[in-house]
């Protein structure tokens, strides 16, 4: 049996803005963190960036990714954090969630965008964990460039997770 609050954090992030999520994540909970690493992902730079990235996410093609470290079952609440990538999540996260079934766990979910909206993607995310608990949702708006605004939201949201 999972340990009651027991939290791992699963995310990607491509730019810096879902990282800087998760070490405020490590500062305020005892959470472990698991960062998703794909074989592959768009140049940093240029027109390809958002093209190619936006691309793998219409043609739903997926990375491979290198396997969760941790034993999801010791865990009953999954912090879920991605950028938003042309509309939806990034495919990091998509190969993750096929290719480990969660079933039953707690689950926040936190996402970053640059637009700062983030509804439909956050739908979309939501369908494709029925089966566990959606407790929370948290959208920010690329807090490495508004952090002033973001982070006391972060913080906030991160106080209502129950340890
Ligand atoms: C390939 C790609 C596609 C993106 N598509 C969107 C989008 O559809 N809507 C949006 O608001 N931001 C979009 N963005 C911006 C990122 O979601 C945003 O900058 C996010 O905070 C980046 O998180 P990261 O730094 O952890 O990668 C996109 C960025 C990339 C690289």
């Amino acid at each position: 049996m999972a340990e009651t609050g027991r939290i791992l954090m699963v995310y990607y992030s491509f730019e810096g803005n879902v990282e800087y999520i998760s070490r405020i994540v490590s500062k305020e909970l005892p959470a472990d963190l698991f960062r998703l690493e794909p074989d592959r992902e768009p140049p940093k730079k240029g027109i390809g960036k958002i093209l190619l990235g936006g691309m793998d996410v219409v043609l739903g093609r997926l990375p491979r990714i290198v396997p969760c470290k941790y034993n999801l079952s010791d865990y009953s609440q999954i912090i879920i954090a991605t950028p938003v990538w042309a509309g939806s999540y990034a495919p990091a996260l998509g190969t993750f969630l096929k290719e480990n079934h969660l079933q039953g766990k707690r689950i926040y979910l936190i996402v970053s965008s640059s637009s700062g909206n983030a509804d439909k993607m956050l739908l979309k995310l939501e369908d494709s964990l029925t089966g566990n608990n959606v407790v929370g949702t948290l959208s920010v708006k690329d807090p490495l460039r508004n952090e002033e605004e973001e982070r006391p939201r972060i913080e906030a949201f991160l106080r209502g997770i129950q340890i």
